[in-house]
């Protein structure tokens, strides 16, 4: 298992929270929108909060990359601007 992020602050974090619980996982430095450049591929990936920060041009570079690394199963966790806000349903 491989996590990534461009922020050394986020990867600390993470190798933290990965030690506590125990998880087996290596931490690398890596630009999303260049996936690519990590030369390997993978059967799942996910994406945790970021599709959402990359503006419309982003969106498609990151497609690209995306499609580098994902030979298998893309899974992408992020907020909308559309549909019901669940926060506001009674
Ligand atoms: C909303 S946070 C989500 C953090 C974490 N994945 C989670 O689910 O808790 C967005 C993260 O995306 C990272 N990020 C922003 N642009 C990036 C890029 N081009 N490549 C890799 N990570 C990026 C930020 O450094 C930040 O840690």
């Amino acid at each position: 298992m491989l996590g990534v992020d461009v922020a050394e602050t986020a990867l600390k974090s993470a190798r933290e929270k990965s030690r506590r619980s125990g998880l087996e996982a290596e931490f690398a430095t890596a630009d999303a929108l260049h996936l690519e450049r990590l030369g390997r591929q993978f059967d799942t990936v996910l994406d945790s909060g970021l599709f959402h920060t990359f503006d419309a041009s982003e969106r498609l570079e990151y497609a690209e990359s995306l499609k580098a690394v994902t030979k298998g199963t893309l899974y992408v966790l992020c907020f909308g601007d559309e549909g019901e806000n669940p926060a506001r349903t009674p």
